[in-house]
Formats: C-alpha cells, sequence, structure tokens
C-alpha cells in the first residue's frame, strides 16, 4: 500500500479488469503475451515495468482494445472484449489513454483538442462540451493555455493537454503509456505531479512508467513483465527493495544505475 495516498483500492469487489489466461501472437509465430493473469480492483494504481520490448505497451492496449489477444479472456469494466464491436465502443467509453507521444491535431487549439471527441462522437453541445474541457485544464493546471495551439506549448505542457483530453471522457480507468518519457527533465515532475493527484481521486490506473519515485508515490502494486510475461508482482517498496526474481533485480540495477 502506498505511503503518501490512502488506498483506494476497493478490493472486496469484482475487478473492473480481468485478464484470464490472456495470450497474444503478432502474425503466426511471435507470442508477445504469455498466459497474463491479472486482476486489477476498482480504484487501484498498478505501475507496470520492465525492459523494453517484454511487452507492457501490447498489454494496456488491450485493454481498451487497440490490440486483441487470441486465447483467454479480458474483461473490463464488466464486458468481455472479443470481437462485438459495441461491446469494445463500450469499454473504450470508459477508458482513457495517453501516450508517450502526446498525439494532439496541431492545427486545433488546446480547447478544441478538448472538444472535438465530446462533440463528434459524443455528440455534447459545444457550450457544455467547452465547459468540461475547461474544467479538466484547471484539473491538470494548464486553463489560461486554453485558446493556443500545441505547438506553442512545452511538452510538460502538452502531455497536461492530452492528460485533460482523456479526462474529458470521464473514464473509469486510465492508461499511461510511458508518458514521461519524451520529455525533457526538467518536465517530467509537472506531469507526474498531475499523475499523483489524479491517483488520489479513485480513478483506476495503468501505468507503463519506469518512473521508481512515482511508483513508490502511488501504485499499490508493480508489475514487473519479462518476455511478454509477468514475472513479479509487489508492492512498490518490497519491489524495489527486495525484488525477488533475478530478471527484476538485473532490470532494477540497469535503471538504478543511471
Ligand atoms: N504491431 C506489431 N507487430 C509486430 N510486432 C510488434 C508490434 N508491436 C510490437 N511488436 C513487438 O512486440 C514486442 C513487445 O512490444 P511492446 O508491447 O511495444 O513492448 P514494450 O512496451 O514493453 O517495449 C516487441 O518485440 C515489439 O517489437
Ligand atoms: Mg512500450
Amino acid at each position: 500500500m502506498s505511503a503518501v495516498l490512502k488506498p483506494v483500492a476497493d478490493t472486496g469487489a469484482a475487478p473492473i479488469i480481468l485478464f484470464d489466461k490472456v495470450n497474444k501472437w503478432y502474425g503466426n509465430d511471435f507470442h508477445v503475451l504469455r498466459d497474463i493473469d491479472l486482476s486489477v480492483a476498482k480504484g487501484e494504481r498498478i505501475v507496470i515495468c520492465g525492459p523494453s520490448g517484454s511487452g507492457k505497451s501490447t498489454l494496456i492496449r488491450c485493454v481498451n482494445r487497440l490490440e486483441e489477444h487470441q486465447q483467454g479472456r479480458l474483461i473490463v469494466d464488466g464486458v468481455e472484449l472479443a470481437d462485438d464491436v459495441k461491446a469494445i465502443d463500450a469499454v473504450r467509453r470508459n477508458v482513457g489513454m495517453v501516450f508517450q507521444q502526446f498525439n494532439l491535431f496541431p492545427h486545433l487549439t488546446v480547447l478544441e483538442n478538448l472538444t472535438l471527441s465530446p462533440m463528434w462522437v459524443g455528440k455534447m453541445p459545444r457550450k457544455e462540451a467547452e465547459e468540461k474541457a475547461m474544467l479538466q485544464l484547471n484539473r491538470v493546471r494548464i486553463a489560461e493555455q486554453a485558446g493556443k495551439y500545441p505547438l506553442q506549448l512545452s511538452g510538460g505542457q502538452q502531455q497536461r493537454v492530452a492528460i485533460a483530453r482523456a479526462l474529458c471522457l470521464t473514464p473509469k480507468i486510465m492508461l499511461f503509456d510511458e508518458p514521461t518519457s519524451a520529455l525533457d527533465p526538467e518536465m517530467i515532475k509537472e506531469v507526474l505531479d498531475v499523475m499523483i493527484e489524479l491517483a488520489g481521486q479513485g480513478i483506476t490506473m495503468l501505468c507503463v512508467t519506469h518512473e521508481m519515485g512515482f511508483a513508490q508515490a502511488v501504485a499499490d502494486r508493480v508489475i514487473f513483465m519479462d518476455q511478454g510475461q509477468i514475472v513479479e508482482q509487489n508492492t512498490p517498496h518490497e519491489f524495489f527493495h527486495n525484488p525477488r526474481n533475478e530478471r527484476s533485480r538485473d532490470f532494477l540495477s540497469k535503471i538504478i544505475g543511471h
């Protein structure tokens, strides 16, 4: 359990995400996820780490069906992800995602980037969409930049806009894929601070990151992946101070080493 934040995970209820023996291949013979069993409680905050190519992005992208698995069951917010397009849409409405590259539209203002999907996909009236967008921009402390274009902002500011955009869809689950890896060092903290704040607000979070300070501050659980498998999971304190698996130890010695 995190030392900084109060536990918000509801471990007694049905899991909000359940991977049950999930296997995935790219093409016919690249076995990228191997027998993934993972149960995430509502409100739980999970940090996923592991070497490059171990399948971290693939794992979280399966949760909103940006990637599909071939074997096993994956249930998100009570909906099994299979070929049913309606079910996939339902899940996507509840899952926000933030990528390493911010993926903002450069020709739209910050505010327009945030209202685009609620207005055109969610059919929300402009006024309401703009009010909601401003609330989220306030939440990531960037409301004063609403009229600017993404390229007029720093990387850290753009990533906070991307987080606000995901929050505009009021997701139950937020997926973060190395959200600070493309940022200059001086901008990492402002993004992590926003994520730490979110983590205190009860949203279920799956975050691929190697930011150990962040993991220690917010994660209920750290998951270590290697070669498509979950090879260790533990509290952040135990994982970072007392890794049990040889591959975790080797990985940690490398990330602490630089
Ligand atoms: N669309 C794809 N087609 C084929 N191979 C892929 C594809 N996406 C990722 N891979 C491969 O799958 C492995 C896991 O990738 P990824 O999930 O991105 O790992 P990580 O996020 O841990 O770095 C890597 O070897 C990567 O090259
Ligand atoms: Mg990745």
